[in-house]
């Protein structure tokens, strides 16, 4: 089986070496296992709870875009989107948002840091707080829930969201479901392994510390911020501590096993930290010229990745937008044209059996669906000229005679008297098939009061 895994970067800033190490490239080393099916999106409607300004927005897109793609992403491997392509986001968002306990989202640390902050100034406790930041973890739980998410990588900060995602798809179900789980309950991977960089002054590298080593945008700007990383005072020829030294946790995060053990016998020797700085510069440029060469074409084509954007929303989209179907029906937002049906004897039956449900066609002709007692779909007929003739074969294959089901492929069709009446959904595979035959079977059996 495939693991779906699912994972959002919001569109505020650069990505920096610290990104690039902690987060794009074991996503991307992640999307090359082969039973991986990674979805990996820029959540630009995350950033606007985060910036007002349009400006940024738009340039953090595209230069997380480019990044991605120039770090050696695969787009043919993987659904690579934009969260603000995907109408069926928003939408599911406000489908979960009914559901959302607001206690639930009362708790979200983000939200109660910035009340804390405005407590503690004496400020109204919701001063500058928006309904973005207060509904952010149902954006969230959307974007993971939309998809079926098994695994969504994430740093420790968001683990909550996570949870909270879970917390709210389990209450749809359980709400709307009717035994059947419309959404998995997605996983967040905290990958120990993952390298947390120091940033110049030894302090997790991160934007808000101002401490950061730029990934693409230049080698000189690359060697700049190396030539800034904070060291002891001692001097060339005196032995450095490798365990202390940011710098060498920098070069490790970068270096094959002998390469770090060459340059640890060299800080012990006491190479100068000027020349070790040099080292370092070298060893992320050997890594990074050709990827950053890559971005700078791909930046200079904004409509190129437009095109490609496009492509990851149409794949996206294609999982989306039936789910979405499936759950405004499930809620009741569904078509006047697909009433059901309930006869004088269903209704005495408990909710629990399988039902027909009947609608008209827009040339008029008359067609049923047989929906399983989870609501699946095992068989959509064929048209029928009237509604009695359509009337007839739900009675007919009701009756308890033996059924002429014939399997093709993963799918199958129900005969009645040497005449195709309906067909079945495509399935995964013929064993998935096989138990809706079996299943077929059983809703049709005659019920026994
Ligand atoms: N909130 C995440 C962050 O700031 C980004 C994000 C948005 C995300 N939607 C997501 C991450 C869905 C994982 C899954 O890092």
């Amino acid at each position: 089986m495939t693991t779906r895994i699912l994972t959002g970067i919001t569109t505020t800033g650069t990505p920096h070496l610290g990104n690039y190490a902690g987060a794009i490239r074991p996503a991307i080393v992640a999307s090359q296992h082969s039973d991986a099916d990674s979805f990996y999106f820029l959540a630009d409607y995350h950033a606007l709870i985060k910036c007002d300004d349009p400006l940024r927005i738009q340039r953090s897109r595209l230069e997380i875009a480019a990044t991605w793609l120039a770090a050696g992403l695969d787009v043919n491997r993987v659904t690579f989107y934009r969260q603000s392509d995907i109408p069926e986001i928003p939408e599911l968002t406000w489908l979960l948002t009914c559901v959302a306990a607001k206690g639930l989202l009362n708790r979200a640390h983000a939200y109660k840091a910035s009340v804390d902050k405005n407590v503690e100034t004496g400020e109204d406790p919701d001063a500058g707080i928006t309904m973005g930041l207060y509904s952010y973890p149902v954006l969230m739980a959307a974007d993971i829930l939309m998809f079926n998410a098994h695994k969504v990588p994430v740093g420790r900060d968001q683990i909550q969201h996570v949870e909270m995602a879970r917390d709210i798809g389990q209450r749809f179900n359980h709400l709307f479901g009717q035994g059947k789980e419309f959404f998995v309950m997605p996983e967040a991977l905290i990958e120990e392994s993952v390298a947390t960089l120091p940033g110049l002054d030894g302090r997790k590298m991160s934007k808000s510390y101002d401490n950061t080593i730029p990934l693409f945008t230049s080698a000189k700007d690359m060697k700049e911020a190396i030539s800034r990383i904070v060291t002891d005072s001692r001097a060339p020829g005196e032995a450095k501590d490798p365990g202390t030294s940011h710098l060498f946790t920098l070069y490790q995060a970068f270096a094959t096993k002998a390469q770090a053990e060459e340059f640890r016998g060299e800080l012990l020797q006491g190479i100068g930290w000027g020349e070790a700085k040099q080292r370092l510069f070298q060893l992320l440029d050997t890594e990074l010229a050709e990827k950053r060469e890559r971005y700078h074409q791909l930046i200079a084509r904004p409509a190129d990745l437009e095109d490609l954007l496009q492509v990851g929303a149409q794949k996206a989209r294609k999982v989306a937008t039936p789910f979405l179907n499936e759950l405004r029906e499930a809620v009741g937002l569904r078509s006047f044209r697909e009433q059901v049906q309930v006869s004088s004897a269903a209704k005495k039956k408990t909710a629990k059996a399988a039902r027909f449900v009947s609608f008209r066609e827009d040339d008029g002709s008359f067609r049923f669906r047989l929906l399983a007692a989870d609501g699946e779909q095992l068989l959509l007929s064929r048209n029928f000229a009237d509604g009695k003739a359509a009337g007839a074969a739900t009675k007919q294959l009701q009756s308890g005679a033996a059924l002429d089901v014939r399997s093709e492929g993963n799918g199958f069709t129900v005969w009645l008297a040497d005449a195709c009446v309906g067909d079945s959904p495509e399935f995964a595979d013929a064993p998935a098939r096989d138990a809706a035959i079996e299943a077929l079977k059983l809703a049709l059996q005659p019920q026994q009061d």
